[in-house]
C-alpha cells in the first residue's frame, strides 16, 4: 500500500472519505497515515480523532517563513515515510521547498472543471457566472493556483432550480465519488512502474 498523508484546513470530509474508501473496500491501494492541518480549529483535527488517524496541527505564523514552516511540513512526512500527499480543502499555495521534496507527488481536488473557475472558490464563482455545466478536478500540484497537470476530472450539469447548497452538495458528492478512486489509479501506476 502506498502511505499517503491528507492536508486540510477545513472540514476535511474529502479526508474523512478517503479514509473510509481504505477501510470499506472501495481502495485498497493506498493507505491514509496521518493528517496535517494549518489550523487548529479545523473540523478535520475532530474527524481524525473519531477515526483514530494521527493529526499534525502546524500554525504557518509560528514560523520565521514559509520555507521553514514547509521543512517542518516535509519533516513529518519523511519521518513517515509518506510517499503521496493529496491535498483536500488545503488553502495555501504550496512553494519551493515543499515542491521539490516531493516532486509529482502531490495532489489536489478541486471543485471545479479546470481551467475554469480556479481559485478559492470554485463552487461560488460557477454558480454566480450562471454556468450550466461545472465539475471536478483532480490534478498535480504545481507552483500555480490550480494549474497542474489534470489527472482526472468529470462534468456536473447544474440544474435549473438547483440553488447554491444544493450545488455544493452535488459537487461533494462527485468529490467523494472521484477522489478515492483516483487516488487508487495513482497508486496503483506508481506500484507497477517500480
Ligand atoms: C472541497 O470542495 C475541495 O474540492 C476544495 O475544498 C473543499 C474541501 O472540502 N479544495 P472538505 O474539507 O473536504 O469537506
Amino acid at each position: 500500500m502506498v502511505k499517503t498523508a491528507v492536508l486540510a484546513s477545513g472540514s476535511g470530509s474529502n479526508f474523512e472519505n478517503l479514509v473510509l474508501a481504505s477501510r470499506d473496500g472501495r481502495a485498497s491501494k493506498y493507505s491514509i497515515e496521518l493528517l496535517i492541518v494549518d489550523k487548529l480549529s479545523a473540523y478535520a483535527v475532530e474527524r481524525a480523532e473519531r477515526l483514530g488517524i494521527i493529526c499534525y496541527s502546524l500554525n504557518p505564523k509560528a514560523f520565521p517563513s514559509k520555507a521553514d514552516y514547509e521543512q517542518e511540513v516535509v519533516r513529518i512526512l519523511s519521518e513517515n515515510e509518506i510517499e503521496v500527499v493529496a491535498l483536500a480543502g488545503y488553502m495555501r499555495i504550496i512553494a519551493e521547498t515543499f515542491l521539490s521534496a516531493y516532486k509529482g507527488k502531490i495532489v489536489n481536488i478541486h471543485p471545479a472543471y479546470l481551467p475554469e473557475f480556479p481559485g478559492k472558490d470554485g463552487i461560488g464563482d460557477a454558480f454566480k457566472a450562471g454556468a450550466e455545466h461545472t465539475g471536478v478536478t483532480i490534478h498535480y500540484v504545481d507552483e500555480g493556483v490550480d494549474t497542474g497537470e489534470i489527472i482526472y476530472q468529470e462534468r456536473l450539469k447544474i440544474e435549473k432550480d438547483w440553488d447554491l447548497d444544493k450545488l455544493k452538495e452535488e459537487v461533494h458528492k462527485m468529490e467523494h465519488k472521484i477522489y478515492p478512486m483516483t487516488l487508487e489509479k495513482i497508486c496503483q501506476k506508481m506500484r507497477e512502474e517500480i
